[in-house]
């Protein structure tokens, strides 16, 4: 038996090493490599099958750990109220994300997947988190959403709402593209800030306390015919390009990684088989270079009745040049499908191979593959403090006083915290859910104390000297308001929670009983009434009656911030943001039109001084 000598055997050990370090050593796993050498390289080691499983995005409901390890699939996500389980803590979603990405990890080539929610105002399918004015807050909605081990957000919406019949004008910024582009500024708060040598177009996001962002919905779902849902915008490639467009530019400029697709038509082309909006102008002239997304069954909606004919659906979808498809329920009938098409030469390799680069690259650019696991040390992110004080300063920065006094020499705002005994009054003061409204722990939102927060009668309670008696009657009568000794009384009333289709309105008119309330209630007393609404709703009737009148929007979780307004410790400063019509059959009516007779225009908003005690 040969004896080695020492420096022999390590010699022997060293060739050895290097050869097996050299056979291991894979391109796409060197983080240290460009993202574009890593995505190439990783591309031309794929299978068809592990490409069309990353251009798959499936819901919760339907994945197990399994299904994202034998169909490749590289997204997930919740719908809307689709949660681990009702009050999950962030613990559990953690762990059920960590549990869906350790299949993924288990494949051949180890892609991570990608989770997205809507995240939308807050991480507002989430028992807990802080509910915050619809897309206002960035930074502090991603770490929420990290706190989750969720990394993607479809936010922000960039439609600009022509009609407020429309049920998601209140995920509208504005009727004014230029309010849109200005507020595009949600994305870096979600993505980061890109550097100073950033190339319009490219995704972007800085780091592990950072999500994905989604500008959605590509293009005009804000211009639909009398507001309905999902329906055409015929405007003139001028008028979509100059009204609904130019946030998705601003949006570029900011590294926006994804951006979805609208469920709308223009001129009756579904924005979904669009080659021409999609690839023509939104990749190749525009160069954005990160991943477009399908709605949900955005696909199946391109025929009539939807997903009549699915293969058609693939087919034109992803033609069109959608890179992901948000299937999210029959995905395999779609992996299927789609895989023939490439087989049979329907749809090129070519276009396969477009759709998961920027997958991946999103993937590269985001460190998913360094950190594709949840940190479970930022479960304390979720409805903390500060994310509470802020919500609530974005709550008191975006009322809107529309009306001080019955004469403008006698303003009835501030109110005064020491009035002996004051009546809280209405459908919407006490009800959280209501003050959230949709997209709040179910995708309709919900009615009463849906998650953790402060309702409008709280706040009230909170704010008023010790000594203040504060009386609740939702819906009192006018002797019990007249005969109570209240030296003023709120009234807070507004309109039902409502998500899309569902909030469609051709009345624009609040429910049942708010009006009596109002009617009621400022007929017998001094009295302020804080709407609760997603958009402009039929105020004029009312509006002699009352005192004052704060458009409230859909503040979210933090009632103080309507009540630190209401008593002075801050002035009223917001301006609308949208004209308020007079009656709905004025609509559509936008500032700028030959025929504008608003109620309040766009730009309107009193202002208040603090008080002083
Ligand atoms: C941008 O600048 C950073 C350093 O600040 C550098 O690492 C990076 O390569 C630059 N990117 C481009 C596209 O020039
Ligand atoms: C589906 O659409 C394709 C492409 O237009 C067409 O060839 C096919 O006949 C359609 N199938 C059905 C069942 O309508
Ligand atoms: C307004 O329309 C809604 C349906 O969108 C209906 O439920 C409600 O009763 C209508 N209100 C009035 C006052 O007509």
């Amino acid at each position: 038996m040969a004896v080695l000598a020492a420096p022999v055997v390590a010699a022997v050990l060293l060739l050895t090493w290097a050869a097996y370090g050299e056979a291991q050593y894979v391109l796409y796993k060197d983080a240290t490599k460009p993202v574009e050498a890593r995505v190439t390289d990783l591309l031309a080691r794929m299978t068809l099958a592990e490409k069309i499983g990353q251009m798959t995005q499936i819901e919760r409901q339907v994945a197990s750990p399994q299904v994202l390890k034998d169909y490749f699939i590289g997204s997930l996500l919740s719908g809307g109220g689709s949660v681990p389980r009702k009050q999950a803590t962030a613990a559990e979603w953690v762990s059920m994300v960590s549990d869906f990405q350790k299949g993924s990890l288990s494949t051949r080539l180890g892609i991570p997947m990608i989770y997205g929610i809507d995240a939308v105002h807050g991480h507002n399918n989430v028992y807990g988190a802080t509910i915050f004015p619809h897309n206002r807050i960035g930074a502090a909605t991603a770490l929420e959403v990290r706190a989750t081990g969720i990394q993607y957000a479809f936010a922000p919406c960039i439609a600009v709402c022509r009609d407020p019949r429309w049920g998601r004008c209140y995920e509208s910024y504005s009727e004014d593209h230029r309010i849109v582009q200005a507020m595009t500024e949600l994305i870096p708060g979600l993505q980061g800030d890109v550097p100073a040598n950033f190339t319009s177009g490219m995704p972007y996001v800085a780091g592990k306390n950072n999500v994905a962002a989604c500008a959605k919905h590509f293009v005009g779902d804000g211009g639909t015919q009398n507001g309905v849902n999902e329906d055409n915008t015929i405007i003139d490639r001028r008028g979509l390009m100059t009204i609904h467009m130019p946030a998705y530019l601003n949006a570029l400029q900011k590294g926006v990684s994804t951006v979805m697709i609208s469920y709308s038509s223009w001129n009756g082309i579904k924005m979904h088989a669009n080659h021409d909006l999609v690839t023509r102008y939104l990749k190749d002239r525009l160069n954005f270079k990160g991943f477009t997304i399908s709605d949900w069954e955005g696909i199946d909606r391109i025929t009539t009745p939807a997903g009549s004919n699915y293969s058609y659906s693939v087919q034109a979808g992803v033609l069109a040049g959608i890179d992901m498809i948000m299937v999210p329920n029959n995905y395999q009938s779609f992996i299927s499908i789609l895989t023939s098409h490439v087989n049979n030469g329907i749809i090129p390799m070519s276009r396969i191979d477009d759709a998961v680069t920027r997958i991946l690259r999103v993937k590269f650019t985001m460190g998913l593959f360094e950190n594709p696991m949840p940190d479970s040390s930022m479960a304390d992110q979720l409805g903390k403090k500060e994310h509470r004080d802020l919500a609530r300063e974005a709550v008191r920065k975006s009322l809107v006083l529309l009306k001080n006094g019955k004469t403008s020499d006698k303003p009835m705002l501030p109110l005064s915290k020491k009035a002996p005994k004051i009546l809280v009054a209405g459908s919407h003061a006490d009800n959280l859910g209501y003050q959230c409204g949709g997209w709040t722990i179910e995708w309709q939102g919900d009615t009463g104390r849906i998650t953790v927060g402060m309702t409008i009668l709280d706040a009230v309670k909170a704010a008023v000297d010790p000594s203040t008696t504060v009386v609740f009657a939702e819906n009192p009568d006018a002797d019990f308001v007249k005969n109570g000794g209240f030296s003023y009384a709120i009234v807070v009333v507004g309109e039902h929670p409502y998500t899309e289709t569902k909030g469609d309105s051709l009345n624009m008119t609040i429910p049942d009983p708010g009006p009596s309330t109002v009617a009621t209630v400022c007929g017998a007393a001094q009295c302020a009434t804080v709407l609760i609404s997603g958009r402009p709703v039929v105020v004029q009737p009312f509006l002699g009656a009352m005192d004052a009148l704060v458009a409230a929007w859909l503040p979210g979780t933090e009632g103080q911030g309507v009540t630190d307004v209401l008593f002075g410790d801050y002035g009223f400063t917001g301006k609308l943001p949208r004209t308020w019509f007079k009656s709905v059959d004025q609509l559509p009516m936008n500032y700028g039109d030959a025929h504008y007779d608003p109620l309040f225009p766009l730009g309107f908003g009193l202002t208040t001084q603090p008080r002083t005690y």
